[in-house]
């Protein structure tokens, strides 16, 4: 039997913790050989929410579960935590942008990012997922000096799934058919989802869609989404963000199939400034990501990525004040 892992969840009484956590306690994420210790964080107001989702774990009787931490100190949730997914920020509503939510959420990141700093794993890996999550990512890692910056990512998984999901519908192929997606950038609405290199079932995306599809119906889908769904549920997504969640960390930590797209730390690969989060095409192996280089990008690609790239420069600024 494998040595137990310790997982900070942070928000964990909310929407998405409350698929997440019973996901991660099943063995999805690391594998069904690998126990875990849950160390969940939560507000002082919610801790008896969060008493309630520890009852609820206890009685799944999870084979893989050590351990259950349950606490609203910081210190307490990352004490050699090997691996942490930041979720507690609040949610955008109908009609905001996330970067609306910069404001309300930022501080929750600067706290917490000193807090990982002090008490987790010198190995930790951390996943960015309370919105705008790769800047909220970036104000975390700017405020844990003594840790790699490469250590700290946002989630562009959903987005990612999502493209491929979106991909697949339209040419009456699965979502196992589409290679090499990529979506660059920012987790918002200039994200950048690129069909450039993609291929359906050994196909050529482009040689099987319309270019007028691709960017007046594709891009703005993939964009859209989370308003999308904000607008059917009356809530923000939350199963998919759980699940695109599992899918970053395992294949982050266990290897991944191919291209995947990562919020990682800018490196000026493709051009882009060093020193904010955006999304690459990346292959992970041996508990490792590493940027896919040398994809060509057109002129219509290269606009795209410069927008999403000078979004993400504007929230930098925004928050210039937490970067420590
Ligand atoms: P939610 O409101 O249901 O849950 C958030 C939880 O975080 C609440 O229980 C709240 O008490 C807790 N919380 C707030 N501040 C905290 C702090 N300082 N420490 C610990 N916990 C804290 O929201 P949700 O639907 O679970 O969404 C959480 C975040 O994830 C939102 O910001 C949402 O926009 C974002 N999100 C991101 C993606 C993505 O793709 N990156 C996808 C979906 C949602
Ligand atoms: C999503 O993409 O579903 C999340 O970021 C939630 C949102 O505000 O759109």
């Amino acid at each position: 039997m494998k040595d137990p892992v310790r997982i900070a969840i942070t928000g964990a009484a909310g929407q998405i913790s409350y698929s997440l956590a019973f996901r991660i306690a099943s063995g999805d994420m690391l594998g069904p050989d690998q126990p875990v210790i849950l160390q969940l964080l939560e507000i002082t107001p919610a801790m008896e929410a969060l008493n309630g989702v520890v009852m609820e774990l206890n009685d799944c009787a999870f084979p893989l579960v050590q351990d259950i931490v349950a606490t609203d100190d910081p210190n307490v949730a990352f004490k050699d935590a090997d691996f942490a997914l930041l979720v507690g920020a609040r949610p955008r509503g109908p009609g905001m942008e996330r970067k609306d939510l910069l404001e309300a959420n930022a501080a929750i990141f600067s706290v917490q990012g000193k807090a990982i700093n002090d008490n987790a794993s010198r190995d930790i890996r951390v996943l960015v997922v309370g919105n705008p999550a790769n800047t909220n990512a970036l104000i975390a890692s700017c405020n844990a000096p003594d840790l790699d910056s490469g250590q700290f990512t946002a989630m562009m998984r959903l987005d990612h799934n999502r493209a491929k999901s979106q991909l697949a519908q339209k040419t009456g192929k699965h979502v196992t058919d589409v290679e090499n997606m990529i979506v660059w950038g920012n987790h918002s609405a200039t994200q950048y989802p690129d069909l450039s290199h993609c291929t359906v079932d050994g196909k050529a995306a482009f040689d099987l869609v319309e270019r007028d599809w691709y960017e007046n119906d594709f891009i703005p889908t993939v964009q859209q989404r989370g308003a999308a769904i904000i607008k059917a549920r009356g809530a923000s997504s939350a199963a998919s963000a759980a699940s695109a969640a599992i899918d970053h960390m395992r294949d982050w930590a266990l290897g991944s199939d191919g291209i995947v797209s990562m919020g990682i730390p800018s490196d000026g690969s493709y051009g882009v400034e060093p020193g904010i989060m955006y999304s690459y095409p990346v292959k992970c192996q041996g508990g490792k990501y590493e940027i896919v280089q040398g994809l060509e990008v057109d002129e219509f690609s290269r606009g795209r990525m410069q927008a999403t790239e000078q979004e993400l420069r504007e929230e930098r600024a925004a928050v210039e004040h937490l970067l420590g």
